[in-house]
């Protein structure tokens, strides 16, 4: 059977950047601390104008113009978030009229920082089974609205960006070989948004008690990111009939240098540029975007070689996690 492939990527980052001395003067932290910890330097901030349709919107019309495709050829978008403009409709649909994809379905998925991967593994099956010919991919994430820049223990992490990319069967690419997803719902306190759904819906008490920002307990959430990316790695390489060998670049979820590190003791032929870290170095933890970006990069960067094998690996919250393999047929 012929394989989906990616066939044009793209991404997109808002102007701001915030550095760590920034963040310096918002709470107490330091540069050295934020470093030591999780590897980023600074991330990027939209404007208080600029939204997650609008970031996704850019980044899909570079994934578009990647793939030598027009927006009409679009069947099916796929928009990956956690930050959407609304609770509805969905982001999905406002990326859909603002490119004018006027033969497009639109739906968002909602796995949190693996929602990439996520939407991976649907395109993957929808155009296999020829349900579809080209399905656009957009994660894009405005953390910076669910932050609370007063808690130094989330405020440090997370920034703004967006990724794209076209999945269909014909052209050339990164074709997609195996992909693995898996979720433990009984995990979910450990990060979650606590009001603004039904649950609990917006009142001043829920402002006041500051719950409309994200929260997390960053020890567990550690812990069990390095061991479901370390399984997810392991399902994925099996799907695909590979092993750690065979793989030329690790593109774990930049969240944290730490976590990065810890997925990449598996792969101890690896050399240290072909674990992928410039993202979370440059940007922080974009979420959904941050394995798209890192593909986007590397791909634009020529440093993808002929026949190689790239495995993604990601873990969000819910718990979400999943891998992909891809393979570049250049
Ligand atoms: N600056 C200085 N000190 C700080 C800061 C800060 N920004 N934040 C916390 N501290 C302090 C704490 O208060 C604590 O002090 P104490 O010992 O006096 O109580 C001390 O530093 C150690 O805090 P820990 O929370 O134990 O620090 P840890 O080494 O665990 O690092 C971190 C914290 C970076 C958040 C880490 O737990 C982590 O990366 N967790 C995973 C987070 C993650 O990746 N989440 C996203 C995954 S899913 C998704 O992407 C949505």
């Amino acid at each position: 059977m012929t394989k989906a492939k990616i066939i044009g990527l793209g991404s997109y980052f808002p102007k701001k950047v915030l550095t760590n001395k920034d963040l310096e003067k918002m709470v107490d932290t330091t540069d050295e601390w934020i470093v030591t910890r999780t590897g980023i330097n600074e991330r990027r901030i939209a404007d208080e104008n600029e939204f997650t349709s609008d970031m996704a919107y850019e980044a899909s019309k570079n994934a578009l113009e990647d793939a030598k495709i027009k927006a009409e050829d679009i069947d099916l978008i796929l928009v990956a978030t956690l930050t959407p403009d609304y609770i509805f409709p969905s982001t999905a649909c406002l990326v859909q009229n603002k490119l004018q994809a006027n033969n497009a379905a639109a739906i968002d998925i909602q796995a949190a920082c693996s929602g990439y991967v996520y939407a991976l593994s649907f395109a993957k099956s929808l155009v296999e089974q020829k349900v579809y010919k080209n399905v656009l991919i957009v994660a894009s994430e405005k953390l910076s609205s669910i932050t609370d820049y007063q808690d130094r223990s989330t405020c440090i992490l997370f920034g703004d960006a967006a990724s794209a990319c076209v999945v269909s069967l014909n052209g050339k690419g990164l074709e997609i070989e195996s992909v693995y997803l898996g979720a433990d719902g009984k995990m979910s306190d450990l990060l979650i948004l606590p009001a603004g759904g039904c649950k609990k819906p917006a009142t001043l008490d829920t402002v006041k008690n500051k719950e409309h920002f994200l929260k997390m307990d960053g020890k567990e959430v550690y812990k069990h990111a390095v061991r479901r990316m370390g399984e997810a790695t392991k399902k994925c390489l099996e799907m695909a009939n590979l092993h750690e060998s065979d793989i030329s670049w690790l593109v774990p979820h930049q969240a944290n240098e730490r976590i990065i590190d810890a997925i990449a003791k598996r792969f101890t032929h690896l050399p240290k540029e072909k674990v992928y870290k410039e993202v979370v170095y440059k940007f922080g933890n974009t979420s959904a975007s941050s394995v798209g970006i890192a593909l986007d990069l590397l791909k634009k960067g020529n440093k993808l070689k002929k026949d190689e094998y790239i495995l993604l690996s990601v873990f969000g919250a819910g718990f979400t996690f999943g891998g992909c393999i891809l393979k570049n047929l250049g």
